[in-house]
């Protein structure tokens, strides 16, 4: 039920703070700073055999593993790739004993991330998923599982089976860091406390509802958008990207920042929206230097930046704020004023944000 909200969307994005407190609730020993994933059934004998992680998904979920890759080269320092599910089951991918296959998917149920599961299977990989729903297939052909913990996603746009497992691979990172010595015990016990303030933070950023809504408004008319971030918060750009097209049918485009020199910058004039993804970690500066560039050219300038920067409101247009987060939790809130700019947008155009055109929430088909 929908219940005070008008769509299931709105309401799965304000049950984020419920979702993430559940998403550590029996993971997290906040006293010894460790973490606990019992159903992925991993040893530390297992952990240091690892030579590389493959994930695979498809959408969100993928966005989703490409926070991830960040997140476990730095804190855990396996190498990883990410390789969207129906690419990976036609490449013939390079996949041995060593190497873990890592699944995303809401659903459990979409074709092709399943599909590359088997294919990794086949090839003998180490097979672990992160799914929503329970007793799905994925987490059924699955060595080892984490569970999102977020209950029923209705919505066709995922919000709350996307910020699950960005917490969950910020967890497995910390887990692996831990088993294969990669991590001092303060270090380690840093990175735990971190998780607790998570809630709240998104908390934050859904009181904040309205001022996004001042931006929806100013936005809604346009046809074209294009978002920008870089590092760990690169994956947001094409997660906010994603939201805005597939309900609000405007086009919107996301290029990691470094990229616009390249070619993208042609586009921007005054009829484009950029929206750039800037909060404070270490990609800040560059992130800025290139928000000038797109204001010199007339851009009009979105930025999600954290509470009291400055330069950020100097520079922009229109500021969607959010709280100060550690950088490496940063996507978890940066997504956030995202996906209530998206849902705000399409409903402003009249459109039903639960049902939109041509999609579907489990894509069982190829
Ligand atoms: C976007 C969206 C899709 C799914 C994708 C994978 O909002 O919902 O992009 O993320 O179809 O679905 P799952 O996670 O069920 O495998």
């Amino acid at each position: 039920e929908k219940g005070e909200y008008r769509h299931f969307m709105q309401k799965e994005i304000h049950e984020q703070v419920r979702s993430l407190t559940d998403t550590l609730a029996g993971r997290v020993d906040f006293d010894e700073g460790r973490i606990h994933l019992d159903t992925l059934n991993l040893t530390a004998e297992k952990a240091r055999k690892i030579e590389k992680i493959i994930v695979t998904a498809c959408g969100t979920a993928a966005h989703a593993g490409m926070v991830g890759k960040v997140l476990i080269e730095r804190i855990a320092k396996i190498p990883v790739e990410v390789d969207i599910a129906s690419e990976f089951r036609y490449r013939d991918p390079l996949v041995n004993p060593n190497t873990v296959v890592l699944a995303i998917s809401q659903s459990g149920e979409t074709a092709d991330t399943l599909a590359a599961m088997e294919e990794a299977r086949k090839k003998g990989a180490m097979l672990w998923s992160i799914v929503n729903a329970i007793g799905s297939q994925a987490m059924r052909l699955a060595d080892g599982c984490i569970s999102m913990q977020v209950g029923p996603e209705i919505g066709v746009a995922s919000t709350k089976a996307f910020t699950a497992p960005l917490v969950d691979l910020y967890m497995l990172a910390v887990l692996l860091g831990d088993l294969r010595g990669e991590l001092s015990a303060t270090e380690r016990k840093r990175l735990v406390a971190d998780l607790s303030l998570i809630p709240d933070l998104a908390g934050k950023c859904l009181d904040r509802e309205e001022e996004v809504k001042k931006v929806a408004y100013a936005l809604k008319d346009t046809h074209n958008a294009l978002y920008l971030g870089r590092g760990i918060n690169m994956p947001i750009a094409y997660e906010g990207a994603l939201k805005l097209k597939e309900i609000s049918y405007i086009h919107a485009e996301a290029y990691p920042a470094g990229e616009m020199k390249h070619g993208p910058i042609a586009l921007v004039d005054k009829n484009m929206p950029v929206i750039a993804i800037t909060p404070r970690d270490p990609w800040y500066d560059k992130m800025i230097s290139q928000v000038e560039q797109v204001k010199a050219r007339g851009g009009i300038v979105v930025v999600v930046a954290t509470d009291g920067d400055e330069k950020a409101r100097e520079l922009a247009d229109y500021v969607l704020w959010i709280p100060e987060t550690p950088w490496l939790l940063s996507p978890v809130i940066t997504v956030i004023p995202l996906q209530i700019l998206a849902y705000h947008i399409a409903t402003l155009r009249g459109l039903d944000v639960d049902q939109p055109r041509n999609l579907a929430k489990s894509v069982t088909v190829e």
